[in-house]
């Protein structure tokens, strides 16, 4: 058993979403454990250059499981996370085109994916239209045959009561994820 753990917040320790990954990769019964912190060492812009180095791929397809720490920047993914999908989304290794259309490559993989919001996004709510965050994890994954696990911690920038709240509600939730 090889889990992936990756983090992409830039605040260190104050950050939820690391908080909540790495609650998540505790509880786990994780076995063998590789980091990635793409804050701390980030992957450049992809190049055409880069697609003969096959390393990060390589890295995901040997894990049997995926916890990513994922805060919402600008309604979005960190760039830093981008880079790293970048990198993982290749035709004829993660996903093909066959007679039927696009077809995953990657299923049975568990991909858990914490995630960390200043605002909230609920179905309805104003902002709703906004969140591309999870819906772009969620694409992306369906899309090379894996269905993403999502905890979240929403509503972070509200006020320190708030993101008490919702902090200690998520790290309950990845008690019930690892199970
Ligand atoms: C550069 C930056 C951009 C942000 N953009 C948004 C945003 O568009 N929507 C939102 O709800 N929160 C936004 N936030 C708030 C973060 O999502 C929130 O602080 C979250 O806790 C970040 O995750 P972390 O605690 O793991 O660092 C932004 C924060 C930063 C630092």
């Amino acid at each position: 058993m090889t889990t992936l753990h990756i983090d992409s917040s830039i605040t260190g320790e104050n950050s939820a979403s690391r908080e909540l990954s790495r609650s998540i990769v505790d509880r786990l019964n994780a076995g063998s454990v590789v980091y990635r912190d793409l804050a701390a060492d980030p992957l450049p812009h992809l190049t055409l250059d880069a697609f003969a180095d096959t390393s990060v791929l390589d890295e995901f397809l040997a894990a049997d499981t995926v916890v990513i720490g994922a805060p919402m920047y600008n309604f979005s993914l960190p760039s830093q996370l981008k880079a790293w999908i970048d990198r993982i989304l290749i035709a004829g290794k993660t996903f093909r085109y066959g007679a039927d259309g696009p077809e995953g490559l990657a299923q049975g993989k568990r991909v858990i994916i914490a995630l960390a919001r200043g605002g909230f996004y609920n179905e309805g709510s104003p902002a709703a239209g906004l969140e591309f965050l999870e819906r772009y994890l969620t694409g992306i994954f369906n899309f090379i045959g894996i269905e993403p696990e999502f905890v979240a911690a929403d509503g972070l920038a509200i006020g320190p009561e708030q993101r008490a709240e919702s902090i200690k509600q998520a790290l309950g939730e990845t008690v019930r994820l690892a199970a």
